[in-house]
Order: structure tokens, then C-alpha cells, then sequence
């Protein structure tokens, strides 16, 4: 099941996904002890971070855990990290445990051995149930690319059951195409976002249009395209993004 919605401004699309994620915790606690909150890198989720850890004063941060759905293979304190978004929009403002916090180690020597531990991390952190995150958030660049999985990975034939946990790697180091300034990169695999009960993809901006587009018309060519929950996916778009701008 997939939703799109779009929003008048960029402040209403975060405010609007802020929301939305905050109920499905909400939700998913009441049933559960704990949640996997896998989140995304680049800028366009930066503003939902903020509102998230502001907004929602009432949300149990000692039983979520967060994730990453990639990692630029920087150290930690880069400010191209994606931890370091994560860490100044939205962690230094929770009362998240330290213990509850799952950076990709990109302190790990090399991009391949940062995707083996963090590959055996999340293993065993799922290993008893039958999904990998609650929720994963996603951006998507204007070539169709989404966490660090780019145009030319397609999902293996093996990918994700929905009846489990799937079989086969859920994190591998990968290169990004030579137009990216930062190419070694390590990201979850197209098995373990698509093992999320639910994913968001936050868009914004008209240079987004034509790759928004092509996923939502399930182009085989945009690895965004690829992209399919357990549950629900949900578009937070603005006008740009969505091809509606006056
Ligand atoms: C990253 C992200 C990447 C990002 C898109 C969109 O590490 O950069 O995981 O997939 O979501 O490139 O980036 P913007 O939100 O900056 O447009």
C-alpha cells in the first residue's frame, strides 16, 4: 500500500512527516517494547529531525532504537557524516539511551568491514522477529537513487520474503558514482528496507520530479523503484517534487 501526499511548503511536508512518524510510534509502543527507527542521510530530512525531537514530548525515546539506512564511509565527526545530521537535528535533543543509538561504524578500518559489522549487528538485533526497522525514512536523489543503493543495483532474486527476516545480506559497502564527491558509502540492502513494516520518502524541490516520478511509476531503472514495505509506503512530497509547481 503506498500514499502520497503533498504539502504548500517544505515546513509543512516536515511538519506533516514529523506527525506521521510520531504516531507510528506511538502505535507500534503500545504493542511492543521497543522500536527501530532507521533514518536518512543528505538534507531534506534535516527540518523533520527538528520537529521530531521538539514536538513530541511524550514519546518513550528510552525504547526506540535508531538506525541508519547508509552512511558515508567519513569519520563520525565529518560534516558530511550522516551521524553527525542525525546527532545535532535531532539526538542531542532526546533523551535517547546511548546504548539505543546504532551508528554504522565507519571507524571500522574499511567500507566492506564497516558493512560486516554493521551486516552481524543488525542480525542479531532482529534475529527474533520477523521484520528488520518499524519504520525506515528515505530521500531520494534526482537520479533515482535512494540510502546508497544506485541507479544499476537491482534487488537480487533471493530479496526479501514477507514471510521473515530475509536471507542474504542487509548491509554491504558499495561505490557511488564518480559524479559524488564522497564514493565509498555503506548501505542497507534493497532486503532490509523492504523488510520494514512501513517506509517514508521525504522529497522536496522540482529537481526531484522526474525521479519521484519514475519510482512512483515503478521505472525498474530507479533503484527508488524498488523500494516496497512490508506495509505502507508514504510520500511526503512538495509541489516541486510531486510536478505540481504553478
Ligand atoms: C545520503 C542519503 C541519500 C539522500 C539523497 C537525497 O547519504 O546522502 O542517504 O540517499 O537521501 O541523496 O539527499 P537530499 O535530501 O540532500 O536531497
Amino acid at each position: 500500500m503506498s500514499d502520497v501526499h503533498v504539502f504548500p511548503t517544505f515546513d509543512a511536508l516536515s511538519r506533516s512527516a514529523s506527525q506521521h512518524i510520531a504516531a507510528h510510534i506511538q502505535t507500534v509502543l503500545r504493542e511492543n517494547d521497543t522500536y527501530a527507527l532507521a533514518l536518512a542521510g543528505g538534507s531534506t530530512p534535516e527540518r523533520t529531525y527538528e520537529l521530531l525531537a521538539s514536538g513530541f514530548p511524550s514519546i518513550a525515546w528510552e525504547r526506540v532504537h535508531i538506525f541508519w539506512g547508509d552512511e558515508r564511509f567519513v569519520p563520525s565527526s565529518s560534516a558530511r557524516s550522516n551521524e553527525r545530521m542525525a546527532r545535532r537535528t535531532l539526538l542531542s535533543k532526546i533523551d535517547v539511551p546511548f546504548a539505543n543509538v546504532h551508528p554504522i561504524p565507519t571507524d571500522a578500518g574499511s567500507p566492506s568491514a564497516a558493512a560486516d559489522r554493521y551486516n552481524d549487528h543488525l542480525r542479531t538485533v532482529f534475529a527474533d522477529r520477523d521484520h528488520t526497522f518499524d519504520l525506515t525514512i528515505l530521500g531520494i536523489g534526482d537520479d533515482g537513487h535512494t540510502a546508497s543503493l544506485f541507479p544499476g543495483t537491482r534487488p537480487d532474486a533471493t530479496d526479501a520474503d514477507k514471510t521473515g527476516l530475509p536471507d542474504g545480506r542487509l548491509v554491504r559497502a558499495v561505490e557511488a558514482p564518480a559524479i559524488y564527491d564522497i564514493r565509498d558509502r555503506i548501505t542497507c540492502t534493497y532486503r532490509a528496507l523492504n523488510a520494514s513494516t512501513e517506509v517514508v520518502f521525504l522529497a522536496s524541490g522540482a529537481d526531484k520530479q522526474q525521479a519521484v516520478a519514475r519510482a512512483r511509476a515503478g521505472d525498474p531503472d530507479v533503484p527508488a523503484a524498488h523500494i516496497s514495505p512490508r506495509h505502507r509506503l508514504t510520500w511526503f512530497l512538495d509541489p516541486g517534487a510531486a510536478g505540481e509547481e504553478a
